[in-house]
């Protein structure tokens, strides 16, 4: 089995690495491809990479090359994990928001908007690519904005599905606290990418008993304090949250805590500079604590269970993803793409059934996909007015002269990166 990894130069690789090396019986890896154009990044990452694999007594040969069609020529499986513009653009996304008094977050609000726009074309690009030298072969799209770009694969006829690490984040955290095996946890994962709700947490499989209630009792101050949300809305919900919907429940305390202290970007940064400077360290043979410090946690594992199931039958049959909607969310159209548990086999992901939504969720849901809908357009086809419309109908921003505001805004942080400007 061959996989390529474009973004493969991140300093996130070696937790995929890690993950890979692992779980070899899940996923047996015989080639791996990381594709970057950063040859210096791909040169550091590799080492650890090929060093990680050594120590586990991994046969799997990795390779690298900024040669995106000698990259993921013949591969199985194609993961994408890049990030258009760097740290430096997402920099961007998360400070010029806040000038107009709205959160300034990479995925979420007018930020994720600039990102859906940047990384539309190029991420179509690369799966053009990947579809001439391999039709069978799959994609998995870690790159954000989730929904929006898995929206734009699937239009686009590729064979892709959308992965993010927030359930299975979950997942493990609720198989902590009630002392069971992860896999024994199913959540009812309902929403969108960076929009969902744990609606029950079931023992055993998807019939299984829903401990919810028991979990919050117990442990309800540890997951609100995860969550940075007060325990009293997480009670009063009845549900969990996740951390993204932070961004809507408390939007003016974080708009004002953000404008107090520097981005995640800068953050990041400077764990990246460290992070790389560990890698090139040829007596480290392990991803290194300070990889814990970033978001991405379990996310190996995700990518591991979702290849699996797609090219084989080893991972688990039910799995969090992002696919099409196809009538499972009543509310929205068929070709949204929501987050939800998911049958995947080699023919792709088909949502579970969905029981009828109370509307405080449903409300948000529909209102994020018609943006969504409108982002797409915009980074599609571009035009002013297109980034005006999906400023305008995220509920985040709504008002007229803070649509206009933040798209002069978004314009102008981006030109480099929009053909049409
Ligand atoms: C979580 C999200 C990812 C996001 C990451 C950011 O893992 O699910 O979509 O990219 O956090 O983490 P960072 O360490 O870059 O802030
Ligand atoms: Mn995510």
């Amino acid at each position: 089995m061959k996989l390529a990894v474009v973004g493969g130069g991140s300093t996130y690789t070696p937790e995929l690495i890690d993950g890979f090396a692992r779980l070899r019986d899940t996923l047996p890896i015989e080639e791996l491809v990381l594709v970057d154009p950063a040859a210096d990044r791909l040169e550091l990452v590799s080492g650890l990479a090929r060093r990680i694999f050594a120590k586990q007594d991994h046969a799997g040969k990795i390779t690298t090359t900024t040669d995106i069609d000698a990259g993921v020529a013949d591969a199985d499986a194609v993961l994408l994990q890049l990030r258009v513009g760097g740290q430096a653009a997402r920099n961007q996304d998360e400070t010029w928001p806040l000038e107009c008094g709205c959160v300034g977050q990479e995925t979420t609000g007018a930020g994720g908007l600039a990102k859906a726009l940047r990384t539309v074309p190029v991420v179509l690009d690369i799966a053009e690519r990947v579809r001439r030298t391999n039709p069978d072969a799959w994609i998995i799209d870690f790159t954000n904005p989730v929904g929006i770009v898995t929206r734009a694969l699937l239009q686009a006829g590729h064979k892709a599905v959308g992965l993010c690490n927030v359930a299975i984040g979950f997942q493990r955290k609720f198989a902590r606290l009630l002392e069971v095996e992860p896999g024994q946890v199913h959540l009812d994962h309902v929403g969108l990418n960076h929009l969902s709700w744990e609606l029950g947490v079931r023992l055993g499989g998807p019939d299984g008993e829903n401990v919810l209630p028991k979990l919050l009792a117990e442990h309800g101050d540890a997951i609100a304090d995860d969550l940075r949300m007060p325990r009293k809305l997480v009670d009063r919900l009845g549900v969990v949250p996740s951390y993204y919907l932070r961004y809507f429940y408390a939007h003016d305390e974080v708009v004002k805590e953000l404008g107090t202290k520097p981005s995640r970007a800068a953050e990041v940064a400077a764990m990246e500079k460290e992070l790389l400077e560990m890698y090139g360290d040829p007596a480290l043979d392990e991803k290194p604590e300070l990889l814990a410090k970033r978001g991405g946690a379990f996310y190996s594992e995700a990518a591991v269970d979702l290849a699996a199931s797609l090219l084989g039958d080893g991972g688990s049959p039910v799995q969090v993803v992002n696919t099409y909607n196809n009538g499972t969310l009543p509310f929205l159209p068929d070709d949204a793409v929501i987050e939800v548990q998911a049958r995947v086999g080699r023919d792709g992901a088909t949502p579970l059934a969905v029981p009828a939504l109370d509307p405080l969720y449903a409300g948000l849901i529909a209102n994020v996909t018609a943006y969504e809908d409108l982002a797409l357009e915009a980074a599609l086809r571009g035009g002013r007015d297109r980034v005006f419309k999906a400023l305008l109908a995220h509920p985040l921003i709504g008002q007229y002269d803070y649509a206009e505001g933040l798209t002069d805004r978004l314009i102008a942080h981006n030109r480099e990166h929009l053909a049409w400007a």
